[in-house]
């Protein structure tokens, strides 16, 4: 017999290997990490504390109950660490043990690191590499499932939650990401579906292959499902850690402010000509950005969906900031229901989370058209001015060009409570282009070319919204990162509460 100390290092030593050298080989064959290997490129060195290396599932069917079919810590590694010194919790999938499947232990320790991180006050980064439901566990595995989603939910808005997927997610497994406020996908290795390509085939009669189902490239440019796609397991990794720093602990948690070598009051005055005056020519919405916020560090959320509206997060003199923008490059930057919902989560995220939000404005309306009105854009759209009008996050607004319609008062206008809203020289706050209304109001008269002229001097400039106090100032472009690094200096210390509610009911 062993002595306790050589059967707990024995188990240990278990543990570490997984599912056995060659399973760990035929990962690394795939272009794959191990489990701990990603746990090790994550987190800072030395700083993983582990939990519950020497469980087990306690399943005793199909000779489950043997020991080669138990490996100490089952089909999952967890515990917390740190990213650059802040406190993190994290699970990891083991495709060595059972595929990464999910028993009912394996959900246990995933609650368990769960539940410690919302007392704490700490994001949970889940790293999802799994076969699905252990299928020898039946009911028990549908169970943890459950488990871990109703977990997802009540810490949602607690704290952050980042799930990246890094191999198969499949069945009920897609949901608990879906839950997540991020989901992150790695190009060729990773996949999600509710059923795969064979349970398609059998019920629609599709041929589609797993790539082309649920790959990365589907779900960051058709779906909208995943927010961004790494080139492989060491780029997710390491992107991860930087995306890492730009959030907040929890929702009790500022912002985190980073050192800053970008000067805060640093003139931009390529900014006084990129708005070309035609105001039907485009011009790229990332350039303002880039050129604005510090040392040009933006992290594009969802940049292959839904182009017509740019979202992600920089640093302005040091401080996360959430970016909205609208895109003129992109179908003229007009919203419709995709760029809404896209708009809607990041901007409730941002103020789930204390981040303050910056609004880039270009937008020449909704997009018209039976497949928007038929699609629902009406309740779509409504999300993104409900998320707009109901955050109490610092609000700075900037419209660079046309601010037309509806789409006006939903990018983070004053109306909706925006806190500081600025316009360029070149802005234009209106119901519709000049030609546009001049067609209307005019109908059918011969003197449009004159009225047309008339609605340029009068409606064709920031005037009519400065006048009334619907913007605070008409400011030189070159000027705005200056102001708004001022701005959000001020409002650092903003209160500001909605009415007392069970929860609200927002368009879905
Ligand atoms: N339950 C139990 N064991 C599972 C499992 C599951 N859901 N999924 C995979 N495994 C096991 C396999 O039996 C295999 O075991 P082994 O190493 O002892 O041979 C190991 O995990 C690896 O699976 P394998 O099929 O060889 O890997 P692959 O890369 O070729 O395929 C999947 C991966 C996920 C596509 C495939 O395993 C699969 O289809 N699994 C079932 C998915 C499913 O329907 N889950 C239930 C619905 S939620």
């Amino acid at each position: 017999y062993l002595s306790v100390k050589e059967r707990i290092d024995k188990k240990r030593q278990e543990a570490l290997l997984g599912g056995g050298q060659p399973r760990i080989d035929a990962q690394h064959k795939k272009g794959k990490l191990t489990a701990r290997e990603r746990i090790e490129l994550l987190l800072d060195p030395e700083s993983f504390v582990e939990y519950d290396m020497f469980v087990e599932h306690r399943c005793s069917d199909f000779g489950m109950e043997q020991d080669r079919n138990k490996f100490p810590g089952d089909s999952v590694v967890t515990g917390q660490g740190r990213i650059n010194g802040r406190l993190v919790y994290v699970f990891s999938q083991d495709f060595t043990v059972f595929g990464g499947s999910l028993s009912g232990a394996h959900a246990q320790k995933i609650c368990k690191v769960m539940d410690q991180a919302m007392m704490v006050g700490a994001p949970v980064i889940g790293l999802n590499d799994s076969g699905g439901a252990r299928i020898q566990e039946g009911v028990e595995s549908l169970a943890g499932y459950a488990d871990i989603f109703l977990r997802n939910v009540l810490a949602s808005g607690v704290v952050p939650q980042i799930s990246m997927i890094m191999g198969p997610c499949a069945g009920g497994a897609v949901y608990s990401p879906a839950l997540t406020d991020f989901t992150f996908m790695v190009k060729d290795t990773s996949y999600l579906f509710i059923t795969g390509p064979d349970v398609v085939k059998s019920v629609t009669n599709e041929d589609v292959t797993q790539e082309e189902l649920g790959g990365a490239k589907t779900h960051t440019a058709v779906s909208g499902v995943a927010h961004y796609a790494f080139e492989n397991d060491v780029d997710a990794l390491l992107n991860l850690r930087d995306f890492f720093n730009f959030l907040p602990l929890s929702n009790q948690d500022a912002a985190p402010v980073m050192e800053s070598h970008d000067p805060s009051d640093r003139l931009v005055p390529a900014m006084d000509t990129i708005v070309p005056s035609e105001t039907t020519k485009a011009y790229d919405m990332l350039d303002i950005i880039h050129a604005i916020v510090d040392e040009k560090n933006f992290f594009e959320i969802m940049p292959s969906y839904a182009k017509n509206i740019v979202v992600g997060f920089a640093r302005m003199d040091g401080r996360t900031v959430g970016i909205v923008g609208n895109q003129p490059k992109v179908a003229s930057g007009c919203l419709d229901i995709n760029s809404s919902v896209k708009g809607a989560r990041f901007v409730r995220f941002c103020d789930a989370f204390n981040i303050p939000i910056i609004t880039f404005v270009d937008v020449p309306g909704f997009l018209p058209g039976t497949a928007q009105e038929y699609g629902g854009i009406i309740r779509h759209g409504a999300k993104l001015l409900y998320a707009f009008a109901e955050a109490t996050v610092p609000k700075i607004t900037i419209i660079t060009r046309n601010a037309y319609g509806g789409a006006y008062d939903v990018m983070s206008s004053k109306h909706l409570r925006g806190d500081v809203n600025y316009a360029w020289p070149s802005a234009e706050v209106a119901v519709m282009g000049a030609k546009g209304a001049v067609q209307i109001i005019f109908r059918g008269k011969d003197s449009q070319v004159e009225a047309e002229a008339e609605y340029v001097e009068k409606f064709a400039n920031p005037f009519p919204a400065a006048v009334r106090g619907f913007v605070d100032d008409i400011i030189e472009p070159s000027t705005t990162r200056k102001r708004i690094c001022r701005d959000l200096e001020v409002l650092a210390s903003k209160k500001q509460v909605n009415p007392w509610k069970k929860h609200a009911n927002m368009p879905l």
